[in-house]
């Protein structure tokens, strides 16, 4: 009897989660990296009240108002909580500045096995990332099951990338050179990273995210060997220690790694824009629900170039798929290329 049932608060009959777990669907959910942001007008206007991007994300019902934003204004088929990836590493005791319009800052960096000692992991640190789970929780009520609820954490390689950098980088050569200097040192600071990450996540779920992707945003930098060793096992972990919900891992720019992502326990596989789906298809096989990755720069062009371009898409991946950008989109595109986009894969049928 229903009246009996506890009440299901996830259930897996919405379009996102079912495509994410691989059943046929009707068409492919669509919804943006980034999709939370200066795209939309209401959060330019969010953000003159939070001029201070780190008070912003620090304050539960702001992040939430931001979280149900583009699925009020844009009707995408997820919402993904309004957060950063680097709030991880200020949780393990380095803190970032956000620099407007130049991005992210890390006064102090990681230079030694000191300093990695120095750092707070695993549960003890991801206790002060209360505010995310508040925002998360907060987002999921206002939703009332509308559309799921991502949580999101960057890959370990990438926070330790910016631990290193203390910044992003046109080479990563600090970041790289350490896993040929110290590769043990490198390791320990991995595994410091990923004990965070799934206390982090963990928690996440409790709050109410329906899916988890993991953003290794630096994947591209790395040869195929290091990422095989540096960041695949890290991954897995993370992977196997959320059993209950579906996991997206977005590697951007590793087309050399897809065989390697395919033996990950995720459900789906995130595509940068510079891989063919075709090829994707032949690296990945059946397994895998695969998410993209039209180029963001196509949103520049006008309706019917969009429509075109996203139509080609999405006939190229065919089915078990979750349409997307190949990255986050730009702050800049105009709203109705981002409309364009969203409208094309809603009208699509297979
Ligand atoms: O809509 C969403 O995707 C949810 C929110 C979200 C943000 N950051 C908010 C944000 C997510 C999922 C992220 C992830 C993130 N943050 C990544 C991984 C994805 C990727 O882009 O590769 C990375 C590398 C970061 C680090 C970061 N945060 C940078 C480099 C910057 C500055 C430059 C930029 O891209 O805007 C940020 C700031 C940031 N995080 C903004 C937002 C909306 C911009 C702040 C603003 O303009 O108001």
């Amino acid at each position: 009897m229903a009246t009996n049932q506890s009440p299901v608060t996830n259930p897996p009959t919405q379009l996102f989660l079912r495509a994410a777990l691989g059943e046929t669907t009707e068409r492919p959910p669509v919804w943006l990296m980034r999709q939370a942001g200066r795209i939309l007008p209401q959060y330019r206007a969010l953000r003159l009240r939070f001029p201070d991007f780190k008070a912003f994300v620090k304050t539960p019902e702001a992040a939430a108002e931001a979280t149900l934003q583009p699925v009020d204004e844009l009707g995408v088929d997820a919402a993904i909580v309004f957060s950063d990836i680097l709030v991880v590493p200020e949780a393990m005791g380095l803190n970032y500045e956000m620099i407007e319009a130049k991005g992210p800052r890390f006064p102090k960096t990681i230079e030694s096995q000191h300093d990695v000692e120095a750092l707070r992991s695993g549960a003890e640190a991801a206790e002060s990332l209360e505010y995310v789970y508040e925002a998360l929780r907060v987002s999921k009520r206002a939703l009332a099951d509308r559309v799921p609820l991502i949580g999101f954490a960057g890959a370990p390689w990438t926070i330790l990338a910016y631990m290193v950098e203390g910044s992003g980088s046109k080479t990563f050569s600090k970041a790289r050179r350490l896993l040929y200097t110290e590769p043990v040192l490198a390791h320990t600071l991995l595994q410091k990273i990923t004990d965070t990450t799934i206390a982090y996540l963990r928690q996440q779920v409790v709050a109410g995210a329906d899916l988890l992707q993991l953003f290794d945003s630096w994947a591209g930098e790395l040869p195929a060997a290091h990422y095989r060793a540096f960041a695949v096992p890290y991954l897995r972990q993370i992977c196997e220690a959320m059993p209950e919900v579906p996991k997206t891992v977005f590697a951007k720019g590793a087309w050399f790694a897809l065989e390697d992502l395919v033996g990950l326990p995720c459900q789906v596989i995130g595509l940068d824009w510079n891989i063919d789906p075709a090829f994707a298809k032949q690296k990945i096989g059946g397994g895998k629900v695969l998410q993209g990755n039209l180029d963001p720069c196509a949103l520049y062009a006008d309706t019917q170039t969009i429509e075109k371009e996203t139509v080609a898409m999405l006939r190229a991946f065919g089915g078990n798929h979750i349409a997307n950008l190949g990255h986050g989109v730009y702050p800049d595109t105009p709203l109705d290329g981002v409309r364009a986009f969203v409208g094309a894969v809603k009208n699509f049928q297979y």
